[in-house]
């Protein structure tokens, strides 16, 4: 593993999410393995679980941890060739550079735009840290993909699944605001490389990228789609077609209930957090005996400490 920004970057999936079960049963089992190398987090956008959860994992491996909010640090230029007399007061390419002199890995949140969809799809930010950084980055969440949710995603159904090909459904829900289609499209990516059996159902106009979805079966009846399904994944997420296209009032029927919940078989409650109660998903959902948030969330931390694991042993030889 280089770096590790999508499924694309795990060469063994099952073993992946085996180390992870592996060093949540003993978390500091490893803690000299990362003993004298640093992680520095870059966050520009906001966080509780990615941050906290890649912390901890940092530390349990006995790495050193920095965190940087660079939200309101200096503005960053990313294209090249510019004349920089506006804004931006510091190029990528000395900023990743800098960073690289600090760290042994670098990890970056960034979120998309929404309103370009050629330059979120281009994953600019994370490319550009990939590109003039000199050491391993991972992915936080970029414009498109949020790998290290989908891996925790993956060791939580791992956990909990009673037969090899989980019928596991991704709805769309209501929301507010209108949000990125990351952790969708990764869900969707990392569970067809598990080989779970996938139903992606949303209203229409609200389809994924068709490049994250294949081999999924696609509807718009979600009642149909959540009959007899093992995990229900949850989430809100804006128009690829219509880029960036949201109607915060509509759909407000696809929130998950109890009532929807008896359609599966007796089937698991996922969300990524944070989640609006009583929009997305019901109080009586979230809170009840088949809700998986928590461990989900727990989750973050091997998913972490799992790739972490893989890059030192790749720095350490
Ligand atoms: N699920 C997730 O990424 O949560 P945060 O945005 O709080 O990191």
């Amino acid at each position: 593993m280089t770096h590790f920004l999508s499924i694309d970057d795990v060469s063994d999936l099952p073993a992946l999410i085996a180390d992870a079960r592996r060093l949540k049963a003993d978390p500091r089992a490893e803690h000299d393995r990362g003993r004298g190398k640093t992680l520095i987090n870059v966050f520009f956008n906001p966080s509780l679980r990615t941050r906290l959860s890649t912390e901890v994992a940092g530390r349990n491996l006995g790495m050193e941890v920095i965190t940087m909010d660079a939200g309101g640090g200096w503005a960053i230029e990313f294209a090249d060739g510019t004349v920089m007399n506006a804004g931006t007061a510091e190029h990528i390419r000395e900023a990743a550079g800098v960073l690289s002199q600090y760290a042994d890995v670098l990890a970056v949140r960034s979120f998309p735009g929404l309103e370009d969809r050629e330059a979120d799809y281009a994953d600019r930010v994370m490319q550009a840290f990939v590109r003039y950084a000199s050491v391993p980055v991972i992915s936080l969440e970029s414009a498109i993909r949020h790998p290290l949710q989908s891996l925790a995603d993956c060791i939580t159904i791992d956990e909990r699944k009673k037969t090899a090909r989980p019928k596991v459904v991704l709805t769309w829900a209501p929301h507010p605001r209108k949000l990125p289609q990351a952790v969708a499209n990764s869900f969707a990516e990392w569970m067809l490389a598990y080989g779970a059996e996938l139903t992606i159902v949303q209203p229409p106009g609200y389809e994924l990228a068709e490049a994250f979805t294949q081999g999924a079966t696609i509807t718009h009846d979600q009642d149909a789609a959540l009959a007899g399904a093992d995990f229900v994944y949850a989430k809100n997420w804006s128009s690829y077609r219509n880029y960036g296209q949201h109607e915060a009032d509509q759909h407000t029927d696809w929130q998950i209930t109890p009532e929807k919940m008896a359609l599966t078989a007796d089937g698991y409650f996922l969300h990524c957090l944070p989640v609006r109660r009583n929009v997305v998903v019901a109080d009586a959902v979230l809170d009840g005996d088949r809700s998986l948030v928590l461990e989900q969330a727990r989750n973050r931390v091997f998913a972490a400490q799992a790739v972490l694991r893989e890059l030192l042993g790749e720095l350490n030889g």
